[in-house]
């Protein structure tokens, strides 16, 4: 058991070796790259991360029919947390199961419906990686999950239950999936969640999502005129970035949350705005500090039309002006 333990670590760090993106193959734009630099300096050098410093969580061999052990509750979970790292024990994982999810990793035909996640991915402290698996549902994770990355699959719905109970979960990234559907309730009790990315999708509707966000990119979507919910973002009082680009959107999201310090909606079909979409009409001392980079270039709006609605910016939106 121990040998067939090795031998699957081996393979998992082989896998993470051979599938970890290289910064060139990431597709975000330069411009967002400043928000979350620092996140993907930590994701790019983990494959650098010593292995014996890493704390690397692994899943051992489990035979098929074994299922219950993958059911046992939070309790189990727990002790499991407190293990030895030496020792291979069955990995404990809460929630439900996907339905037949194609796990076609680089175990070859032993992967089966069976196989626990971070056997099919990595994962590594509370991060799972699970980048470009041709997954088509939000494999179970482990409860401890901080950081979920499951880029460039082909997973189609976020369901209800897939980001059950995570509590710990800061950050989601589904960038290059085929989502149009996410559950009302999908991210709804996450009370940790900060960072969401879930831009090259097909999302036609945006659920309700936790006030908790700081990070929010959805661009490259399809919510159109109705796909963003009326004040959606009010109540995020932390929130920072907000990237919409690339979803024919027909207006501006509001109101715009304080603390927003990027907002990005080029190329949507942004007709007008109006005196007081930034700024307070009632009160000519209010300033909107923080909002440094407004970009509605790509809209068929003229900016010129309200000169008086940037008087409290730090500076002009960018965008067509003449
Ligand atoms: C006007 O805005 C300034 C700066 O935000 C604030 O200190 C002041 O209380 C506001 N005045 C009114 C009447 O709301
Ligand atoms: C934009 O608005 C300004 C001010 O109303 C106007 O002078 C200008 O002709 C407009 N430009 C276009 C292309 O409509």
């Amino acid at each position: 058991m121990k040998i067939l333990a090795r031998l699957i670590l081996g393979l998992v760090i082989f896998d993470a070796a051979v599938t970890a993106p290289t910064p060139e193959s990431i597709n975000y734009d330069s411009e967002s790259y400043d928000a979350t630099l620092e996140d993907l300096d930590d994701f790019y050098n983990y494959e650098n991360i010593p292995i014996n410093q890493a704390k690397i969580e692994r899943g051992t061999v489990m035979p098929s029919g074994n299922r219950e052990l993958l059911r046992l509750g939070p309790e189990m979970g727990e002790i499991q947390e407190e293990e030895d790292d030496e020792e291979s024990t069955p990995r404990m994982i809460d929630g439900s199961f996907p339905q037949e999810p194609e796990f076609t990793g680089v175990l070859g035909p032993h992967t089966n419906e069976d196989f626990p996640t971070c056997l099919l991915c990595t994962c590594i402290s509370t991060t799972v990686y699970c980048d470009d698996h041709e997954l088509d549902s939000i494999p179970p994770l482990p409860k401890n999950t901080a950081y979920f990355y499951s880029r460039f699959n082909r997973i189609q719905k976020i369901d209800r239950n897939d980001f059950a109970s995570l509590n710990n979960l800061k950050r989601i990234d589904l960038t290059s999936n085929l989502i149009s559907e996410i559950d009302e309730d999908a991210f709804r009790k996450l009370p940790q969640l900060r960072e969401l990315v879930l831009r090259d999708n097909h999302i036609r509707q945006l659920p309700e999502l936790p006030t908790t966000l700081t990070f929010i990119d959805i661009s490259n979507n399809r919510l159109g005129r109705k796909g963003i919910k009326q004040e959606a973002f009010k109540d995020m009082y932390e929130l920072h970035h907000l990237y919409l680009t690339d979803n024919n959107l027909d207006h501006i999201p509001l109101p715009l949350p304080e603390n927003l310090r990027a907002l990005h909606l080029q190329n949507n079909n942004i007709l007008e705005m109006h005196e007081d979409t930034f700024c307070n009409t009632k009160n000519v001392t209010y300033i909107r500090k923080a909002l440094e980079d407004i970009r509605l270039d790509g809209n068929p709006i003229n900016l010129s039309k309200t000169p008086q609605a940037y008087i409290c910016l730090p500076r002009l939106p960018i965008g067509s002006l003449i």
